[in-house]
């Protein structure tokens, strides 16, 4: 017989371990299976053949189909392991790590400021944004014709106090109604902080929003002096903004406080040109009156209140010359922090 199938067996396997692409077990392919390929010579042979060969013969080439079939189909799945393996060990590649938000910078101060008073002993409690014309002025001797009232001043809603006939509701102008709520509803000694946003109808521009945020506290006890309310202030800016800050007390007038300060901060001490002193908040001796109106029993209680603005003390400690920054959401600014 012409063929030897057990050498051709021995070659096919030889050369079957040298493929190392996918053209090369094409090429292995068309040389044993194609049309012109050894198998179909195998066949050709059959006529020619020896009549006691033929049933070899033809045996021989069917199964060397099947063997070379079978060795393509193992030479597919190494090589295809090879290349997914290759993938996966490309360690030059850059990571594609998921790009995850954080909290804006607003928050993140509002949440600075909040962490110093805790630290301090005050507990956090939140109050509505939409107010009653009680708790945002008359609980705080703001008088009837006070100009904070006027339309032009505080955003009124289309909506009557379900409490006060005749009186619409409104959007808070500051977070001192939280103090009036928070007094009807605990007895002293008390130490609370109200965070929140705050409406007015200011036109917008580098320091004006008509949408601000406000952290307001109250301490409320049977002795408490002025000299308690500047140390705590005072102990305050220092671990919000460092030990090397600069603050001053400047006198000023709230109906809700006597007597009343204004605290400002150096801003060139913290690097920031603009202006020279910059106003965060408002303070002082709760007014006899606003505990009166509460209910407090007289002359029973003193406290101390204050009113910051969280704008401002973001725009002093991080160096923010424009108000406007904070609500416009462009990542080129939140991404800065
Ligand atoms: N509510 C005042 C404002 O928005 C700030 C303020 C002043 C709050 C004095 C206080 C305070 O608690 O005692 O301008």
């Amino acid at each position: 017989m012409q063929w030897n199938f057990q050498e051709i067996h021995q070659y096919a396997q030889a050369e079957a371990q040298s493929i190392d692409s996918a053209q090369a077990l094409e090429a292995f392919r068309l040389k044993y299976l194609g049309k012109k390929g050894l198998v179909a010579d195998v066949f050709a042979s059959l006529p020619t053949a020896q009549a006691v060969d033929k049933a070899a013969i033809g045996k021989g080439a069917n199964d060397l189909r099947n063997f070379v079939e079978k060795l393509i189909a193992e030479k597919l799945g190494s090589l295809s392991a090879v290349k997914t393996a290759g993938e996966k060990v490309d360690v030059s590649l850059p990571g594609t790590g998921d790009a995850i938000g954080h909290t804006h910078l607003l928050t993140q101060t509002m949440q600075e400021i909040i962490a110093v008073f805790e630290q301090m002993g005050f507990v956090t409690i939140e109050t509505p944004e939409i107010e009653t014309e009680f708790h945002n002025f008359t609980g705080l001797n703001i008088p009837i014709d006070h100009p904070s009232r006027d339309a032009f001043d505080t955003f009124y809603l289309d909506a009557e106090d379900p409490s006060a006939r005749g009186r619409r509701l409104l959007l808070r102008s500051h977070t001192s109604p939280g103090q009036v709520r928070i007094m009807k509803e605990h007895q002293p000694p008390m130490a609370v902080i109200v965070p929140g946003r705050v409406y007015r109808p200011d036109a917008v521009d580098a320091s004006h929003s008509f949408m601000f945020h406000q952290v307001e506290g109250l301490l409320v006890d049977e002795k408490v002096q002025f000299s308690e309310l500047k140390g705590l202030l005072t102990e305050f800016c220092r671990r919000f903004f460092g030990p090397k800050v600069i603050m001053r007390f400047r006198p000023h007038f709230f109906p809700f406080t006597e007597p009343s300060a204004e605290v400002d901060i150096n801003a060139e001490i913290l690097g920031i040109q603009r202006k020279k002193w910059l106003e965060i908040l408002g303070c002082g001796m709760v007014n006899p009156k606003v505990f009166e109106g509460v209910g407090y029993p007289k002359n029973k209680y003193k406290g101390f209140a204050f009113g910051m603005g969280v704008e401002r003390m973001a725009m002093l400690k991080y160096g923010i010359n424009d108000i406007r920054l904070f609500y416009e959401n462009d990542v080129r600014f939140l991404k800065q922090f």
